[in-house]
């Protein structure tokens, strides 16, 4: 329900709203994005990053509240742990109990691999089970993973590493052929034809869905498949520090029991990364799209054990985050919606940029359109623009909403606001992190021996912008093929004597950088005490 305070703007979406849904926006050129993005987008807003003075990307700048949380204390700083009888002892160790460690645990189990699962909340407590607005695929007729590479490689700016690139648009196919065999319900036409449709920076219609509840349909199934095997999940632990053995190979982990606060030791020959994302760094004051769990653990323990990082400094700022009401602040509103037809419409009525450009042009585009051309909506709780979701069903037909984008229209509905008839207002919400642990082709880390990487905690898939539908494509390509390599590599591992040296040594480091903190990391859960 809007207040009076929205009226008049409202009156002015609804007048255009017949001109507005037959109009065609122009395309920005190469020229006027990089201008806008440089202008506009926080990635580029160079007074809220700094360099690393520590541990193997030093030198290189990050977000500032990055760079506090990887050069910060250890979690068993001055703590005594006995390496010596392990309360665990497995082939592969999965740490994320998402869809890109579920993937992997299934595939590692599928190779006879004795396989475990920790995850600090529980399986499923995860940004895959967020993800709305579906997943790519190159496997129409019109369409190839080629094409589906120029369009990723060109999105991402030109600096997706090519090998992982080409490894998720070639097994993107099978990745979508597994999840429907596994029993995901992907949305198909009455002849039983996958649906497709477009997302931003695409050229065909790749985008699988089931409705804008994709994550959760694939979740679900992975999860009823982790569980149906009888994968050991090891629920509320977080991994808190890596063990490597004295040849500096990965073997095992650290754990805090987040109940209890018992600390127990997993030996493991190989060990699987895919603890997901970090919106809940709320790097430079956003709101976040992900769940509570997302603050960038994994780079953490990797960063400490040698891994080296890629392109951290990347951020993706979902350009629809609901703007309001204030209850659902920064929660995701699927680009799906423009997919289906919506117009970004500003404060007077008017389209101000192509729906569907990529996500960091949208991003920035809305940001110029708020605090540069005054022509934001004012919410209360700051800025936002129109997002005309009454556009869809005038496009697709009375029902359309209900019918794909009905966790949408239920979302808004709660506060009284029917998307079928009222627009919504949004703006930028912190959504993914493009960056991450540097992995090769079989996603192990580049120099960290017998660590692998799946999902959100890897860099260089998607280069510095993702589209939409390639990151839970990502958690099933790189999270089977993780598990599959890390299962393989197991086989051959022995394990040497293990310890926490590195542990210690990084201590040291922050020492005699003379890097004042107080912080302890992982951060494991966000701290909310205090901030609005
Ligand atoms: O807009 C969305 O539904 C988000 C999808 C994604 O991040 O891939």
């Amino acid at each position: 329900m809007y207040s009076e305070n929205f009226t008049e703007s409202i009156k002015l979406v609804e007048a255009a709203r017949e001109k507005n849904t037959s109009f065609e926006p122009e395309r920005m050129t190469a020229q006027q994005k990089e201008d806008l993005l440089k202008a506009f987008h926080p990635d580029y807003r160079e007074d809220q990053f700094e360099e690393l003075k520590i541990g193997p990307n030093k030198g290189d700048k990050v977000p500032f509240e990055l760079a506090a949380t990887l050069q910060a204390h250890s979690r068993i700083k001055d703590k005594e742990i006995d390496l010596s009888d392990p309360d665990y002892d497995v082939d592969v160790l999965v740490i994320g109990g998402g869809g890109a460690g579920s993937s992997a645990a299934i595939e590692a189990h599928e190779l006879g691999a004795d396989v475990m699962i920790v995850t600090k909340l529980r399986i499923g407590d995860a940004n895959t089970m967020m993800a709305e607005g579906g997943i790519q695929a190159a496997d129409k007729e019109n369409d190839s993973p080629a094409i589906h590479f120029v369009d990723a490689f060109g999105g991402g700016h030109f600096a997706a590493k090519r090998e992982l690139l080409s490894k998720l648009v070639c097994d993107a196919p099978d990745a979508i052929l597994w999840l429907s065999e596994l029993g995901v319900e992907f949305d198909k036409d009455e002849n039983g034809r996958m649906i497709t449709t477009h997302g931003g920076g695409t050229s065909r219609k790749r985008m699988h869905a089931a409705k804008d509840y994709s994550g959760a349909e694939i979740m679900r199934t992975l999860r009823d498949e982790v569980l149906n095997r009888q994968i050991p999940v090891v629920d509320f632990t977080s991994a808190i520090e890596l063990i490597l053995d004295e040849d500096g190979k990965a073997a095992g982990a650290v754990l805090l029991n987040m109940e209890t606060e018992e600390i127990l030791v997993a030996k493991a020959k190989t060990v699987v990364i895919a603890t997901g994302g970090a919106g809940r760094m709320h790097y430079q004051g956003f709101p976040t799209s992900n769940h509570y769990g997302a603050t960038a653990d994994g780079l953490v323990l990797g960063y400490r054990a040698g891994a080296k990082l890629l392109y951290a400094e990347t951020l993706q700022y979902h350009p629809t985050g609901a703007a309001y009401p204030e209850q659902i602040f920064g929660a995701l509103v699927t680009e799906k919606v423009r997919s289906l037809g919506a117009k970004l419409v500003n404060a007077k009525g008017e389209v101000f940029m192509h729906p569907l450009e990529t996500r960091d042009v949208s991003a920035a585009s809305i940001i110029r359109e708020c605090n540069e051309r005054g022509n934001g909506v004012e919410t209360g709780n700051g800025l936002g623009v129109w997002l005309d979701t009454p556009m869809i069903e005038k496009i697709g037909g009375e029902g359309t909403i209900e019918k794909r984008i009905p966790a949408m229209m239920r979302m808004f509905a709660k506060y009284g606001i029917d998307i079928r008839k009222e627009p919504i207002i949004v703006y930028p919400t912190l959504h993914y992190q493009n960056g991450g642990l540097d992995i090769d082709a079989d996603c192990m880390t580049t120099n960290v021996e017998n660590l692998f990487v799946a999902g959100e905690a890897v860099g260089g898939i998607h280069g510095k912008n993702r589209l939409m539908g390639n990151s839970l494509l990502d958690i099933i390509v790189f999270g089977r093929s993780a598990g599959k390599n890390a299962a393989k590599k197991s086989k051959t591992t022995t394990v040497g004597k293990l310890t926490l040296s590195h542990v210690d040594s990084f201590e040291k480091e922050i020492l005699s950088a003379k890097i004042d903190t107080e912080e302890v990391s992982p951060k494991l859960l966000p701290d909310y005490t205090n901030k609005r």
